[in-house]
């Protein structure tokens, strides 16, 4: 197939790009680099010895897109491209709503000028707002999101949701992610945001690279095993191979599909700090912080569905997250 991936230079992007390549796809990437860096596109044909075609261009303009899709003949669009800082979407709602609303908007009115009808999302688990029961199932209620961001996810959803009963001809597909970590075993692409991370793993990376002198574990007081939060962390490596198969299934749909992509495995912030320690023989040094606003204590995916109607299931171990994000960190650090 011939794959447009918008936001392909980015982190989940780049680590699919390659599994698409790898599976014999063609790979067309828009990306405007606003959160990536061009450097990505070479260590990707480092990785698979496969070119891919790029431009660096605003997924907002339909002018641009349109000139992608008139110089190529697109399957099928894999759509990445987004803005994902939760406390950043607090401070700057309108930026967050205007890019990630309207760059979908932009995506899907010319993928329809082109009857180009094929199309995977990325959503987040957190459209779930706060889990009511766990593990959290697809046909879960969603709402109650906490932040511009999350809400960009839901409110996306809704749109789709609403495009294909407008149009059945549409095959689209949401996955919904938890929380991806690692990198490719090559070392060569993974996640090294600037500045000072907001997530737990590229936090834990900077602490062992020396770049923050110890990690902050937002409360210890949750109502969990050992009082820290719990997550559903999933190997991006996993994560990437999960579109693979939603895009090789994506003829047989005949209903818009959610998929949660997790393990269903929840693992609690001590447990990484402690798995990091062990794998990757170093010491992590943490204090217990106050509880962060809008954390909730728990959260992870029931992703038997996944299993059953993609054959997907998350593979890698948790040894695999760890050793791949110290791996890569210690060859990017900046
Ligand atoms: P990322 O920031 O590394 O990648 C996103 C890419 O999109 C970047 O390369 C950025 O330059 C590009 N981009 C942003 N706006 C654009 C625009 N208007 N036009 C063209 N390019 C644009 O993020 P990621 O972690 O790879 O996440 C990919 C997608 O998955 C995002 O939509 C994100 O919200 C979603 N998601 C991520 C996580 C996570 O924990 N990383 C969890 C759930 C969902
Ligand atoms: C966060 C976002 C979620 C988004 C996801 C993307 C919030 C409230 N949620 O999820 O919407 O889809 O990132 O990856 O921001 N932790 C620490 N110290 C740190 C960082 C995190 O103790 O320095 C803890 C958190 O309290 C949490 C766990 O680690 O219990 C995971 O946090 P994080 O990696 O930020 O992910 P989420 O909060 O699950």
């Amino acid at each position: 197939m011939k794959v447009l991936v918008t936001g392909g230079t980015g982190y989940i992007g780049s680590h699919t790009c390659v599994e698409l390549l790898s599976n014999g796809d063609e790979v067309i990437i828009v990306d405007n680099l606003s959160n990536s860096k061009i450097e990505v596109l070479d260590e990707i044909k480092k990785i698979t010895g496969k070119d891919v075609k790029f431009y660096e261009y605003d997924v907002c303009d339909k002018d641009c897109l349109r000139k992608i899709f008139k110089e190529n003949e697109i399957d099928a669009v894999i759509h990445f491209a987004g803005f994902k800082s939760v406390s950043e979407s607090v401070k700057k709602p309108l930026m967050y709503y205007r890019n990630n609303i309207d760059s979908t908007l932009s995506l899907c009115e010319t993928m329809e000028e082109f009857n180009c009808k094929k199309l995977i999302f990325s959503s987040s688990a957190t459209v779930y707002g706060t889990p009511k029961k766990l593990p959290l199932t697809e046909d879960m209620e969603v709402g109650g999101t906490t932040n511009p961001y999350g809400s960009t996810k839901l409110y996306i959803e809704g749109i789709l949701k609403d495009l294909y009963k407008s149009d059945n001809e549409w095959k689209i597909v949401l996955l919904r992610y938890f929380n991806p970590v690692g990198a490719h075993s090559s070392g060569l692409i993974g996640e090294n945001p600037n500045g000072i991370p907001n997530n737990l793993m590229p936090y834990i990376m900077k602490v062992a690279v020396g770049e923050l002198d110890h990690l902050n574990i937002f409360g210890n007081d949750y109502n969990t095993k050992d009082g820290t939060g719990i997550r559903d962390y999933i190997h991006v490596v996993d994560l990437a191979k999960g579109h693979i198969r939603a895009l090789e299934n994506i003829d047989n749909n005949k209903d818009i599909k959610i998929y949660n992509l997790g393990t269903g495995t929840g693992y609690s912030v001590l447990d990484m700090v402690k798995a990091f320690e062990k794998t990757n023989s170093i010491k992590i040094p943490y204090v217990i912080a106050p509880r962060r606003d809008g954390d909730v204590a728990e959260c992870y995916a029931d992703s038997s569905k996944a299993l059953k109607e993609l054959n997907w299931k998350a593979e890698l171990s948790l040894d695999d997250m760890m050793s791949s994000s110290y791996n890569y960190i210690k060859k990017n650090n900046r």
